[in-house]
């Protein structure tokens, strides 16, 4: 039986749980590097939230045509493999201030609970920060179609929960993680600087700063 909540809250993971987004910008910076190519530092916001494949054809923007299919899939496996080697002995210290303590109140509170996180390496984070189980719905995001800023991960996820998207909130970092909250029609809660993300409907510096009923509509 699908589950059923009054509201929903539907978090992003890298950069807004823990700090892995700094973690993927760095595999993909050392990739650039290691290929030559220029790696601005407007990449860096533009890189965020996306799909490991869409992330890899910005890298190579107009150099992708010189790679065969086969050749940029090992460049993809080169950048996972340098990316989970630097997760390290990632634990629950490796939270970002707040997180639990955000992800608990949902639960208390008894709203819906849901994973939209474009990563591959999502369950194995999730395990690691040992947080796996407080979620209701971890969307599996090699079955959909379209990456962020497409709507779909945070449709799928509410479609999960039994939640219409008007009384869901997507919680993210990145540009293209609150245009896909938006055109999926739910409250769009931004994490970080408010400049790096005009359209979100509020932000807010960290999840510590962060109470589910603020955003109940
Ligand atoms: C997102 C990150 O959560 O996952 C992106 O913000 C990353 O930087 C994307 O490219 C895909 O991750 P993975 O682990 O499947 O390569
Ligand atoms: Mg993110």
């Amino acid at each position: 039986m699908t589950p059923s909540f009054s509201h929903a809250f539907i978090f992003d993971l890298d950069g807004v749980i823990t700090d892995t987004a700094r973690l993927h910008l760095a595999a993909w910076h050392g990739l650039a590097r290691r290929l030559g190519l220029p790696f601005d530092p407007a990449m860096e916001a533009r890189l965020r939230g996306l799909s490991r494949m869409d992330s890899l054809d910005l890298i190579l923007g107009d150099a992708a045509s010189r790679f065969s299919t086969e050749r940029k899939q090992a460049l993809a496996d080169h950048k996972n493999a340098a990316y989970v080697e630097s997760l390290g002995d990632m634990s629950a210290a490796d939270l970002l201030p707040g997180a639990l303590a955000a992800l608990q109140a949902v639960r208390d509170g008894g709203w819906g609970l849901a994973l939209a996180s474009a990563s591959m390496n999502a369950h194995t984070v999730l395990q690691r920060l040992g947080i796996a189980p407080l979620f209701h719905h971890v969307v599996d995001v090699a079955a959909i179609a379209r990456g962020k800023p497409a709507p779909d991960i945070f449709l799928a996820a509410a479609q999960a929960l039994g939640v219409p998207p008007a009384h869901c909130v997507g919680i993210e970092d990145a540009a293209a993680g609150i245009a896909a909250v938006r055109s999926a029609g739910m409250f769009a809660l931004g994490i970080g600087d408010p400049l790096a993300l005009p359209e979100a409907d509020r932000v807010l510096p960290g999840l510590d700063a962060f109470r589910p009923t603020d955003f109940l509509h």
